[in-house]
């Protein structure tokens, strides 16, 4: 099966297990369960999921457990920091994957509610489909618990709200942004897939350190992409980290370093990569081909 068949074969499992694991929209809440899969249902990469099955992929052992419900926790966590993040507290954006952004689709206490139901479903989602494998629930609950909280992923965000308003913002403050908004959750992804595997302790290891420059490698592209393409090719607003006076690897070093980062990064995920025992060849192909995009 060639990449593009494969990548095409796990978003659509993804899909499944969406629909599978989401309250349907008719259940009371109804507006609340409309909203949450109004976002988890309008497309996005879902590069993640895909990150938590092609990591699991990579290992086979007497143990492994099914890995899409963690996909599809993953892929909760992620939307509901997009609709968080689009708030007009915050990013104030308009359009998100292609669509009115939830906040303007419904109205704003709907949209935070559903931010928060799409989050704690996320745990849910762990707890319920690896009720029969308690060891490996806790540690899949951990790993997701911990980069979606205040050390990592939301930190980063508040540090990300803060260089707005700072003059200059170095280096070291990007590095930090971009490691905890987007990085953790990419990290745990990959990890999160492996221990589902019943993956050896270095292999984790190696995978997160994919995960780590993979999610740096992909906000200097999500930056570079805000600063040089259209809202109908990203689905998003573009141009809005200038308007906002963001501070972001194209505002610090200009756009042809944003790419050279990016690639180098990309390039250190590969090497990470290749560390790992099993065929690695997909995940590093996602990864240069997210670099790919930023040309
Ligand atoms: C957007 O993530 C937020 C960032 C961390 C840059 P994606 O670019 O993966 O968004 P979707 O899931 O494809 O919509
Ligand atoms: C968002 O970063 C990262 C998270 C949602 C955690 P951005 O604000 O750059 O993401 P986009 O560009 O709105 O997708
Ligand atoms: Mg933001
Ligand atoms: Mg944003
Ligand atoms: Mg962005």
């Amino acid at each position: 099966m060639d990449h593009a068949a494969r990548l095409q074969l796990l978003v659509s499992r993804v899909e499944a297990g969406i629909d599978l694991l989401l309250p349907p929209a008719s259940e009371p809440s109804a507006r609340l369960h409309e909203a949450m899969r109004y976002s988890m249902q309008a497309g996005g990469k879902r590069l993640r999921p895909v990150l938590v099955l092609a990591a699991s992929e990579l290992f086979t052992g007497p143990d492994a457990a099914d890995p899409l419900p963690a996909a599809v926790a993953v892929e909760c966590v992620h939307t509901y920091s997009l609709v968080h993040d689009d708030l007009p507290c915050m990013d104030n954006d308009d359009l998100r994957r292609g669509r009115p952004t939830a906040h303007r689709a419904f109205d704003e206490a709907t949209a935070l509610l559903a931010g928060d139901a799409l989050l704690t479903r996320s745990f849910a989602i762990l707890a319920e489909s690896y009720a029969s494998r308690p060891a490996l629930a806790a540690s899949l609950v951990g790993e997701l618990a911990g980069a979606a909280g205040s050390r990592r992923l939301i930190g980063g965000q508040m540090e990300d709200l803060l260089a707005e308003r700072r003059a200059e913002a170095t280096d070291e403050d990007l590095r930090y942004i971009h490691l905890n908004k987007t990085a953790a959750l990419i990290e745990a992804s990959l990890a999160m897939g492996a221990l589902c595997s019943g993956a050896p302790q270095d292999a984790v290891g190696a995978l997160r350190e994919a995960g780590r420059e993979l999610g740096l490698a992909f906000q200097v592209v999500d930056d570079i992409l805000d600063a040089t393409c259209d809202s109908a090719t990203l689905g998003k607003t573009a141009g809005k980290d200038a308007r906002a006076g963001k501070a972001t690897y194209v505002t610090v070093h200009g756009l042809d370093r944003a790419r050279r980062i990016a690639r180098e990064r990309s390039d250190l995920a590969v090497a990470a990569l290749r560390r790992l025992p099993g065929d690695a060849a997909f995940l590093a192909r996602l990864a240069e081909d997210l670099v790919a995009r930023s040309r």
